[in-house]
């Protein structure tokens, strides 16, 4: 059944990414402040919600969901959350996108509750770097997940890397190896200026895809490929290997005409686009109208006209978006 939600651009909207907590066991110094207040209980939305507005997208028409946070794994009441959603019909996939910190113990029921695909983050691959990025996460924990994840048997396991020039940009190679080694896959991602961060300057630590793929060039050779996710990806296969390289460019190659979706966050506001601040309170229109699927539906329908062309990030301004990372998990 075709999707009833397209925008004023002529884009279908067929997936949604769902924030299920903005809080996160690390500070990763582009996503977070160091000392960062968290939301109180009543002005997120319950498990029930979350599944309900799930619901509701499906029924018109979003076909994937990813989960995100925060970390999602962190919650609790997750696993079950997602054991329902997985038994939505018409929700083809049902992935998330996870710091890993949890997945030695939660890879396999993750697996058994439905999710096929599975996004670990992942920056550098020496301990005392991961610590300075992530001010709190333990590498070889992350590394235990990892582990954990391909013994669990997701369809796929993808990679994410944030390139920080003078932080982790020398490591580019060593991160595809890992990938190749590993037999998964891997995306480099352009950092986007949401929310303000301390001692991080993010004009500064710019680094772009372009130089990314220059430094690789030195090692392998990457097979341009017209393969899509459905994310922003742009893939490249590394030769005579298993492992796809993907960018996600926001500066340096916008992909915005061909966005396909839109963001729920743990506050039940429905934003149309990471890079702007439209948005639509579906929170306020499930407690107002408890049980009434129909006006919720008509307002996520409705929100549809708000959406916005582009993004408009300038990693060399202060960033205009206020709202950090966590809040929509990407
Ligand atoms: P798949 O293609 O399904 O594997 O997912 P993905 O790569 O889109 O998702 P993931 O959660 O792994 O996100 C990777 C990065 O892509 C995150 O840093 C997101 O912020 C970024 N991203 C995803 N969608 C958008 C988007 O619409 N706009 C921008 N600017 N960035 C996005
Ligand atoms: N810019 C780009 N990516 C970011 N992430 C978190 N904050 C930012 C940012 N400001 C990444 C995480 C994770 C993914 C979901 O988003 O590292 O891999
Ligand atoms: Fe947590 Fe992810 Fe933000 Fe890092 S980027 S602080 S792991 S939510």
């Amino acid at each position: 059944e075709p999707t009833q939600l397209i925008d004023r651009f002529g884009r279908a909207v067929t997936y949604l990414r769902i924030s299920i907590t903005d809080r996160c066991d690390f500070r990763c110094v582009y996503c977070m402040a160091e000392d960062m207040t968290f939301l109180p209980r009543n002005q997120i939305l319950s498990l029930e919600e979350i599944y309900t507005l799930a619901k509701a997208f499906t029924e018109l028409g979003v076909t994937k969901i990813r989960i995100t946070g925060g970390e999602p794994l962190v919650r609790k009441g997750a696993l079950e959350l997602m054991q329902q959603m997985g038994s939505i019909e018409s929700l083809h996939e049902l992935v998330i996108t996870t710091n890993g910190s949890q997945l030695e113990t939660m890879a396999e029921p993750l697996k058994k509750a439905g999710i096929k695909r599975i996004n670990i983050s992942l920056d550098t691959l020496d301990a005392d770097k991961f610590k300075a990025i992530t001010r709190t996460g333990d590498l070889h924990q992350v590394l235990r997940g990892i582990t954990a994840a391909k013994v669990a048997g997701f369809e796929r396991i993808k990679l994410n890397a944030v390139i920080l020039k003078n932080r982790n940009h020398a490591e580019v190679t060593d991160l595809v190896q890992f990938a190749v080694d590993q037999g998964i896959d891997i995306s480099f991602i352009e950092e986007m200026p949401l929310g303000i961060v301390e001692q991080h300057n993010r004009s500064e630590s710019y680094y772009s895809s372009d130089l990314i793929k220059a430094d690789l060039a030195e090692k392998f050779s990457l097979l341009a490929s017209t393969e899509k996710t459905g994310g922003p990806s742009d893939y490249f296969k590394v030769a005579d290997t298993q492992t796809r390289v993907g960018f996600i460019s926001p500066h340096s190659a916008n992909f915005c005409s061909t966005c396909n979706r839109v963001r729920l966050t743990v506050e039940g506001r429905l934003l149309l686009c990471l890079g702007n601040e439209h948005s639509v309170d579906l929170k306020h229109v499930m407690r107002t109208h408890p049980n009434d699927m129909m006006a919720l539906k008509q307002a996520i329908i409705d929100a549809m006209r708000i959406k916005p062309e582009k993004h408009e990030f300038n990693i060399h301004e202060q960033p205009v978006i206020l709202r950090h990372m966590n809040m929509t998990g990407g």
